[in-house]
C-alpha cells in the first residue's frame, strides 16, 4: 500500500484502459482524483465506480490534452485559490499506424499533438503550482516503442521518444523544487489500443516477451502509485520499462 492520503492527482486519458486502472489504484491508496478525457459518458461511469468503492473525492473534465489554450484554462480553474495538484499522470495517447510511405501529414500531426504536445501542455499548465507547493510528482506514460522503434509506427515512436527527452530534461529543471519527473515505458498491455492489432502482430510480439504473456493495465498502475508515493522520493529522471522482458 502506498499512502496517498491528502494528495490530489490529475490523470489524463482516464476513461478506459491504463488510465482507468491508474485512477482506481491511486484512489485505493487514498488520493483525490481529477479525471480528464474526451468521452463524458465513460468518465462518468469511472467516477461513479470509484466513488462506490473508495472514500475519496473525484471530479472529471472533458478535455483535449493537445489543445494548449483549453488545457491552460482548465488547469487555471483547477488551481484557482491555490488548490494543490500533487500528482500529474500524463497518459492520454493515440495511435494512427502506417508505414512512412503511406502515412498522411494529418496522421503524423495528430499523434504528435496528443502524445507529445499534450504532455507538454499538461506539464506546463501544472508546473507553477507544483513549484509554489515545493512538491510534485509527474509520471509520463511513454512506451517501449519510444525506446526500440517499430515498423509502421514512426509517428507514435517519435512521440514516445520525445516524452523520454521531455521527462529527463524537466526532471533537471524542477528537481530543486522537490518535484520528481519519471516515465514508464510499457510493453504490450491488453487494452482497446492493442486489441485492434492484427493476430499476426500479436503473435509476433508474444514471441519476443520473456514471460510469454501480455501485461495488464494494473501492472502499470502499481508502478504509477509507487512513483507517486513518498517511497519514490529519490527517484527522478528515470524511464522504467514494464514489458515482461522484451528482447
Ligand atoms: N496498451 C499498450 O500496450 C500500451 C503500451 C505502451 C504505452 N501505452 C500508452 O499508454 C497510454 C494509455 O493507453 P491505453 O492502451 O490505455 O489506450 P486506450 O485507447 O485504451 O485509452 C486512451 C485514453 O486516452 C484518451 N485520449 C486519447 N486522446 C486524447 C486527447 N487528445 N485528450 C484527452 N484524452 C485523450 C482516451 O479518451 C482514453 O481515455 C497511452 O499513452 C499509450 O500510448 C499503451
Amino acid at each position: 500500500m502506498n499512502n496517498l492520503n491528502n494528495h490530489t492527482a490529475i490523470i489524463t486519458g482516464a476513461s478506459k484502459g491504463i488510465g482507468k486502472s491508474i485512477a482506481f489504484k491511486l484512489a485505493e491508496n487514498g488520493a483525490d482524483l481529477i479525471l480528464l478525457s474526451r468521452t463524458k459518458s465513460l468518465l462518468k461511469v469511472v467516477k461513479n465506480q470509484i466513488l462506490d468503492k473508495f472514500n475519496v473525492k473525484v471530479s472529471y473534465h472533458i478535455a483535449d490534452t493537445g489543445d494548449f489554450k483549453s488545457i491552460n484554462k482548465l488547469f487555471s480553474e483547477i488551481t484557482a485559490n491555490n488548490e494543490r495538484v500533487d500528482i500529474l499522470v500524463n497518459n492520454a495517447g493515440v495511435t494512427k499506424d502506417n508505414i512512412l510511405a503511406r502515412m498522411s501529414e494529418e496522421d503524423w500531426d495528430s499523434v504528435i499533438n496528443t502524445n507529445l504536445k499534450g504532455y507538454f501542455n499538461c506539464c506546463k499548465a501544472v508546473i507553477k503550482q507544483m513549484m509554489k507547493q515545493k512538491f510534485g510528482r509527474i509520471i509520463n506514460i511513454s512506451s517501449i516503442i519510444g525506446l526500440n522503434g517499430n515498423s509502421g509506427q514512426i509517428n507514435y515512436a517519435a512521440s514516445k521518444s520525445g516524452i523520454i527527452g521531455l521527462t529527463k530534461s524537466l526532471s533537471k529543471e524542477v528537481g530543486s523544487r522537490n518535484i520528481t519527473v519519471n516515465a514508464i515505458a510499457p510493453g504490450f498491455i491488453q487494452t482497446e489500443m492493442t486489441d485492434k492489432l492484427s493476430q499476426k502482430d500479436k503473435d509476433s510480439f508474444l514471441k519476443s516477451i520473456a514471460l510469454k504473456r501480455f501485461g495488464k493495465s494494473e501492472d502499470i498502475a502499481n508502478l504509477v502509485s509507487f512513483l507517486a508515493s513518498d517511497k519514490a522520493a529519490y527517484i527522478t529522471g528515470q524511464i522504467i520499462k514494464i514489458d515482461g522482458g522484451i528482447n
